[in-house]
């Protein structure tokens, strides 16, 4: 059995995007934290941050992320999963991390129309509040076993970027 892609990278970096197609174009499954996360409480993210807070909302990721099994599978990630050492350990386990590596700005722009979805952006300032996360964040990703700077390209481009740079590795 082939080790799972795991995606990881801020918010907009399109980890479900491209983690999606590349799950098809591997023919293999794609799960998604948030969506199983939201799946489970029955609450959608931004609901269960309000209901529970950040704090709660970190259990459940780390919970989700261990009741993944080894298969080969693309695993689509929540921007903030890297944040605890403990997750670190479950992605050992469970296969290769890539980083979605997307310039600060590109992100700027492409989250100017879909932040509303995004609990942690919901603030007044919310540019300093991501630019913020990306650079306290940007040694953590920087942990992943391989790192994909893309964010200019077509996503078909990014796809098959992806796909070399996985090489036989998964
Ligand atoms: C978060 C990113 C979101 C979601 C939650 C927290 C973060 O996922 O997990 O809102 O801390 O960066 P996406 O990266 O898919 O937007």
């Amino acid at each position: 059995m082939k080790p799972a892609v795991i995606l990881l990278g801020m918010m907009g970096s399109g980890k479900t995007t491209v983690g999606r197609m590349l799950a098809e174009t591997r023919d293999v499954e794609f799960q998604d934290t948030d969506a199983i996360l939201s799946r489970r409480l029955g609450r959608s993210i931004p609901a269960v941050f309000d209901l529970y807070g950040e704090e709660a909302f970190r259990e459940h990721e780390t919970a989700v992320l261990r009741s993944l099994e080894p298969a080969s599978q693309v695993v689509s990630t929540g921007g903030g999963i890297v944040l605890a050492a403990s997750n670190w350990v479950e992605f050992r386990r469970l296969g290769i991390t890539i980083f979605l590596d997307v310039p600060v700005d590109v992100l700027v722009e492409r989250l100017a129309t879909a932040r509303r979805r995004r609990p942690l952006l919901e603030v007044e300032d919310w540019q300093t509040r991501l630019r913020d996360l990306h650079a306290a964040r940007l040694p953590l990703y920087r942990q992943a076993d391989l790192n994909l700077e893309c964010g200019s390209g077509s996503l078909e481009e990014t796809l098959e970027s992806l796909q070399t740079l996985i090489g036989d590795r998964a």
